[in-house]
């Protein structure tokens, strides 16, 4: 979900709807907003996008206002319906007082619930975020405590993760804000302040901002943030300052956000590689990676969700094949609860673009707790992952805003090519010479992924022939099968269609009862040692009516015959080819999204941050 409040002296409305668009693609399955007007707290929602709140909003009039808040929903209690929308009033008799809006989830919701209806509450909503509404009323009603204090008692006595934005008729220019697991900033202007779930929502109006820290409750005025920690304590916050420019949040000419980010992944790799290559040598400075501590790593768990996953499983190959250390790259809402063994000399690369992903940063603090070090590859800088883990290494891929990931994920694989290369190298498992090669292969990387960019013409045709298959299937072995996964699910998130990633020995083994005439088989081969096997695979496939699209190398030796449609892609070192063969297959997903209509870049169901277990 997103957040955006705003409190100063213009008209709030433009401004609030402005940053709901920014925040949409956190959810979009319905959106509202609560303001101060002349006749008191109004709030206005709907099921649905940004731009039907709009056309509410219009209908009933306008809505003229110096101090609101809104959100933006991805559905966790209670389907998306108007009444579940946020903001959500508190107050008896259906009087509200006050409004909240929430990202997260409030566990012991229905204890607080029975404990309020008793006290006269009536609900209207299936939601956890109601019963804070209500909650912060009864604590705040006949008692002369102002609005943050009664907040701090309010989430006292809540369980679960929130970032909250409330408002009350009794202060009609302040918001509090609140924040546990979920992340939550101040924007600070000249004369008028904001609040927002990130930073996307408020650089149209200023570059100043401070992190809200867990358990912390902030009173934000138009000239006025003060932060308080959960003692009711008055903090110091440091003001930090956005680095990248608007622009690269913005379309720049592309028909989506998608596109544009395919397009722009030789730059995000070598914004990610190339600071990090001093001499030939891979150089980290701030992650907390030392020649030391890498020489005495016994394990490496890498944990993620989706496509950080996928990029942990390429991760998983190339770290064992050059650091022969042993390494699991496990969904991180398993990793969680399958009591992991975890040893004190054991390294955890956590994966999150956002850095904010819920089972990811829980995975994460079990390691730490565990022992382990802890070393995060983040997009979104000073994020919660970011700022907990023991090291970080950013992935400079700039801000990410269409939910399927491309440039984020491509950066992540780059990271974690640093990452082998440099353990490999400390251990004494490749020689200067080696590291120096390897080293010329990362930097040549970006060029080759512009050269495999140049298969846009034959993706786009190819996904107008397909695009009205019902279902597709990505074959490959070793990193092609990691990089078949990602293939995978970029198609069924963006386009709808059924599909499955099978390691290509493994079909035979119970899905290839699924193969019919027509079938749509995209099969990657990018590993030479492997070539042969993955041709017997695909005839396997042919011979019972499959239609394939093989996706390859320049140097494919093997029998073309028995595909349809072949992609070579440049040569680059084996170990590295995941960063190529996935780009044709982001573009595959993306044509066909589009050749069946569907919304790219905020597809049904989805967010792009999943603040929730
Ligand atoms: C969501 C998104 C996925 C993403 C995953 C992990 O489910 O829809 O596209 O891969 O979260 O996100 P993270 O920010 O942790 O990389």
């Amino acid at each position: 979900c997103g957040i955006v409040g705003f409190t100063g002296r213009e008209n709030a409305l433009p401004i609030l709807i402005k940053g709901l668009y920014s925040l949409e693609y956190r959810g979009y399955d319905s959106a509202g907003i609560a303001a101060f007007t002349r006749d008191g707290l109004r709030v206005v929602k709907t099921q649905g996008r940004i731009a039907s709140l709009e056309e509410k909003i219009q209908s009933e009039g306008g809505l003229s206002c110096t101090c609101g808040i809104g959100h933006t929903r991805w559905a966790t209690h209670g389907e998306p319906s108007d009444r579940n929308s946020h903001p959500h009033l508190g107050g008896r008799d259906g009087q509200g007082k006050v409004a909240v809006v929430h990202n997260g989830i409030i566990e012991n919701y229905k204890e607080l619930r029975e404990r309020l209806e008793a006290h006269g509450y009536t609900f209207c909503s299936e939601t956890d975020t109601e019963t804070v509404a209500h909650l912060v009323d009864y604590l705040h009603t006949g008692k002369q405590e102002d609005l943050a204090k009664t907040v701090l008692a309010a989430v006292q006595r809540i369980r679960g993760s929130y970032a909250l934005g409330v408002v009350s008729m009794d202060n009609p220019e302040e918001i509090v804000a609140a924040r546990r697991d979920n992340p939550l900033i101040i924007g600070l202007g000249q004369g008028e302040n904001m609040i927002a779930s990130d930073l996307t929502a408020i650089i149209g109006r200023t570059r100043d901002y401070i992190i809200l820290d867990d358990n912390e409750v902030a009173i934000i005025r138009p000239d006025s943030v003060a932060v308080m920690n959960e003692f009711g304590d008055v903090v110091e916050k440091a003001v930090q300052t956005v680095t990248w420019d608007m622009s690269a949040a913005e379309k720049g000419g592309y028909q989506h956000f998608m596109l544009k980010e395919i397009m722009e992944q030789p730059k995000a790799v070598a914004d990610t590689v190339n600071p990090r290559i001093q001499n030939n040598a891979v150089v980290f400075e701030e992650n907390g990676l030392t020649d030391e501590r890498l020489r005495e790593i016994e394990n490496i768990h890498i944990v993620g969700c989706g496509s950080a996953l996928h990029a942990g499983m390429v991760g998983k190959r190339v770290i064992e094949a050059m650091c022969r250390i042993h390494c699991t790259a496990e969904v991180a809402s398993e990793f969680r609860y399958e009591n992991p063994i975890i040893g004190k000399k054991d390294l955890c690369i956590v994966i999150s673009q956002s850095g904010e992903t819920a089972d990811t940063l829980a995975a994460m603090r079990l390691a730490k707790q565990a022992g382990a070090f802890t070393v995060a590859i983040v997009n979104v800088v000073s994020s919660t992952i970011a700022r907990e883990a023991d090291g970080v290494l950013y992935t400079w891929a700039g801000p990410e805003i269409s939910v399927a990931t491309t440039k984020a994920y491509s950066s992540q694989l780059s990271a974690l090519y640093l990452i082998s290369v440099k353990i490999a190298r400390t251990r004494g498992l490749i020689s200067i010479g080696d590291e120096r090669a390897l080293c010329a292969e990362l930097q040549r990387l970006p060029a080759c992924i512009e050269k495999a960019l140049e298969s846009q013409q034959d993706m786009q045709r190819i996904s107008t022939r397909y695009a009205n298959r019902p279902s597709v299937f990505f074959l490959g072995r070793g990193l092609d099968y990691a990089a078949a996964l990602e293939a995978s699910l970029k198609l069924k998130e963006i386009s709808y269609i059924h599909s499955e990633a099978y390691a290509a020995g493994e079909l035979k083994h119970g899905t290839i009862s699924l193969i019919e005439e027509g079938t749509l088989v995209v099969a990657l081969a990018t590993q030479p040692a492997l070539f042969e096997k993955t041709v017997s695979n695909i005839r396997e496939v042919v011979s019972r009516g499959a239609v394939v699209v093989l996706v390859t190398t320049d140097d494919f030796t093997g029998d073309e015959s028995v595909c349809q449609h072949i992609i070579r892609l440049p040569k680059c070192l084996y170990e590295f080819s995941a960063s190529l063969s996935i780009i044709p297959m982001q573009l595959l997903a993306y044509y066909i999204a589009v050749e069946r209509n569907c919304d790219v870049d905020k597809p049904r169901n989805l967010a792009k941050s999943v603040t929730v277990e």
